[in-house]
């Protein structure tokens, strides 16, 4: 019988899980579940006779992959894979794959939540500013990037966006006005929404010229990767510019330093939940059990990123 783990140190909703198994059970696979684990050694355990691994954001290192002894499949239920090591993976011939999609709402959404919440200074009483007419520009128009587009319209924004990897008329499509170089992007908008994922190209990528090139009030949103921002630039751009304001899910490692000196100029969640809803763990989930059942049975590697 094959064995699949769920091993989630951030646990999924418990009705995904529930939809999870349904999905396995189906199939006649048996379901293992490791959630809220503290260390690495217990990973190492819980994998150890597995065909088949669903994570989140959980560190799928290359020691990990050395404790597998029959894992087939792993998949990220979610979109961004920079926790797996794929050369690993590729190495023990285990196929990676993530779920493209399945959760871009809700990390949308809570974006916004975040900007609303900042905007009326964490809702303490005094007047605040409103998003209507403001320019928001979309960093890459990916699945997040699109939601972020529909709800911005919904809030009377002037949306805008830039990706180098989405056709223009793509884009022109969903009514967003397209930039051609990040930095006319960063220019002009006083709201960035972050959204390219994190990798040797882009980590770091947004540095000190491109935030302090932004209009007044800016206001940078991340719901990407901590990682994609250059920190040291960042803390020089605060420092500079009274009127810049850092909104992140997932603060920065420089933390407390923003919070000690910039007070009503950040929002930081407490840990990454962006995908945190029943409604996103379910859809990915779902994707990653059948991903599961699809590959072992028919071969299938839609969605293999390695
Ligand atoms: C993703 O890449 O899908 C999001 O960042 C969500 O990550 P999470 O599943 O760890 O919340």
């Amino acid at each position: 019988m094959n064995k699949v783990l769920i091993a989630t140190e951030k646990p999924f909703a418990p009705a995904a899980v529930e939809q999870i198994k349904l999905v396995l059970d189906e199939a006649g696979y048996q379901l293992e579940i490791l959630e809220k684990y503290t260390g690495a050694d217990e990973f190492k355990n819980a994998i150890k006779n597995v065909d088949a691994l669903i994570v989140r954001s959980d560190k799928v290192t290359s020691d990990i992959i050395d404790a597998t002894e029959n894992l087939k499949v792993v998949v990220r239920a979610g979109a961004g894979y920079d926790n797996l090591d794929l050369e690993a993976c590729s190495k023990k011939s285990i196929v990676a794959m993530n779920t493209p999609g399945q959760n871009s709402n809700a990390v949308a959404e809570l974006a916004f939540g975040m900007m609303i919440y900042h905007a009326r200074n964490a809702f303490d009483g005094t007047s605040g500013k409103e998003l209507r007419d403001k320019k928001i520009g979309i960093h890459a128009f990916g699945n997040v990037g699109r939601f972020v587009a529909e709800i911005a319209k919904g809030f009377g924004m002037d949306v805008y966006a830039y990706d180098p990897f989405v056709e223009k008329q793509e884009i022109e499509k969903h009514g967003v006005k397209v930039f051609e170089s990040a930095e006319e992007l960063y220019k002009n908008c006083q709201y960035i929404s972050l959204n390219i994922p994190a990798n040797d190209k882009t980590k770091k990528s947004i540095d000190y010229k491109i935030m302090s090139s932004m209009p007044k009030n800016a206001t940078i949103v991340n719901t990407a990767r901590k990682e994609v921002v250059c920190e040291e630039s960042l803390l020089k751009v605060l420092e500079e510019r009274p009127d810049f304001s850092y909104l992140s899910d997932i603060a920065p490692d420089c933390r407390e330093t923003i919070e000690n000196k910039y007070e009503g100029r950040y929002v930081f969640t407490a840990k990454k939940m962006g995908a945190q809803t029943s409604e996103a763990n379910i859809k990915a989930g779902i994707a990653a059990a059948k991903q599961i059942v699809n590959y072992i049975e028919k071969g299938d590697t839609t969605f293999k990123v390695n």
